[in-house]
């Protein structure tokens, strides 16, 4: 086991940039996932350091020693894609063992960490069928389990579960995590959905356009988001993203006044709100003034969109909710909202 820091690193193909100027510390035995929108480098970052991938500069380390210019097969990194690439003419058992027959592993060996791995993967009783004979999920855990049979210096994996149906995802979620809390292994995950990022890991690296925008725990992340993209990102829904000014210590758009601690009048803000962090209440109390432009229900709770002046707000109420359509509504923050400058988007 390992702990990996990238220094640096950059990859560039001509004028697209696919990672900028990436410096990370990712611990012994820590999982780290990194989240982003599509595009941001989360696969570019996690290809440079698996060895598939050359940095266009910077150094990536392994625990002491410098990996930059090695192969994949010199790094001692196990790897899982979205796509399991079983080898279909295997059984479960020959698909797991692979590494360890290409290794020169002995046969009793090979046996015995097989069959631990499968069973930690939960495929003890699948281990003769052919991959054609599996369902999505199997098929993912018997990825899982060639990955775990070589005991890599790291984990990386690619939006695992990604391919596989809600429920699914939700079960598999929970296996890894379980796996990582009894082997330890430093892993590297990468997600574009912030809740499998907030549920797995330790600290997450959000990214925007190959770049860092925060690295935190899932409770900073959550609660102190950097800038109003992580606020825009992460929770569900996520924050609602308000444009206005603040005058006289109160932020101001049109059918908005909340208080703002703030010094600086006339200054663009961005003030972020979650969804359930917004009361009903009298006209009288009302910092939000809305009319209801469309109501969702999710089975728990009530998705509430209103146009609050030129602008959208969601709004999370309770699963019986009674609002309707076209309805004026008065509404009130229940939590001190984020505040972000409006030209960097930085927390204020
Ligand atoms: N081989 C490549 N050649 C040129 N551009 C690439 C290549 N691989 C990735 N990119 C670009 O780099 C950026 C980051 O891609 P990627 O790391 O795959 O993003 P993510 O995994 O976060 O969706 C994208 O703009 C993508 O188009
Ligand atoms: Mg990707």
């Amino acid at each position: 086991m390992s702990s990996i820091s990238l220094s640096g690193v950059s990859k560039f193909w001509g004028d697209t940039i696919g990672v900028k100027d990436l410096s990370l510390d990712i611990e012994d035995k820590e999982f780290l996932v990194l989240l982003g929108p599509s595009g941001c480098g989360k696969t570019t970052t996690m290809r440079m350091v698996a060895g598939l991938e050359k940095p266009s500069s910077g150094t990536i380390h392994i625990g002491q020693r410098d990996v930059t210019s090695l192969g994949p097969r010199e790094r001692d990194v196990a790897m899982v894609f979205q796509n399991y690439s079983l080898y279909p003419q295997m059984t479960v058992a020959q698909n797991i063992g692979f590494p360890l027959r290409a290794r020169g592993v002995g046969r009793n060996e090979q046996r015995r960490k097989i069959h631990l791995a499968a069973k930690m993967v939960e495929l003890s009783d699948y281990l003769d069928r052919k991959p054609a004979a599996l369902s999505g999920g199997q098929r993912q855990r018997v990825a899982l389990a060639r990955a775990i049979v070589r005991s890599p210096a790291a984990f990386l994996m690619d939006e695992p579960l990604s391919n596989l149906d809600a429920r699914l995802r939700i079960s598999m979620r929970g296996l890894i995590k379980r796996l990582h809390n009894e082997i330890g292994t430093s892993t590297i995950y990468v997600t574009h959905d912030q809740l499998e990022a907030m549920t797995l890991a330790d600290r997450i690296v959000v990214m925007r356009n190959g770049e860092v925008e925060q690295i935190g725990t899932p409770n900073q992340i959550y609660n102190h988001p950097r800038t109003a993209f992580v606020a825009g990102f992460v929770g569900s829904p996520s924050s609602n993203l308000l444009d206005g000014r603040i005058e006289n210590g109160v932020f101001n758009a049109s059918g908005i006044s909340v208080a703002a601690p703030l010094k600086g009048d006339h200054r663009k803000v961005i003030l972020g709100i979650r969804p359930e962090a917004i009361s009903l209440v009298n006209e009288a109390d009302a910092e939000l003034h809305g009319t209801v432009l469309a109501i969702e229900t999710t089975g728990d709770a009530t998705l509430v969109t209103l146009s609050v002046g030129k602008q959208e707000l969601i709004v999370k109420r309770e699963a019986n909710c009674t609002l309707e359509p076209d309805q004026a509504v008065s509404m009130k923050t229940s939590q001190q909202g984020f505040f972000f400058d409006g030209e960097s988007g930085l927390a204020i």
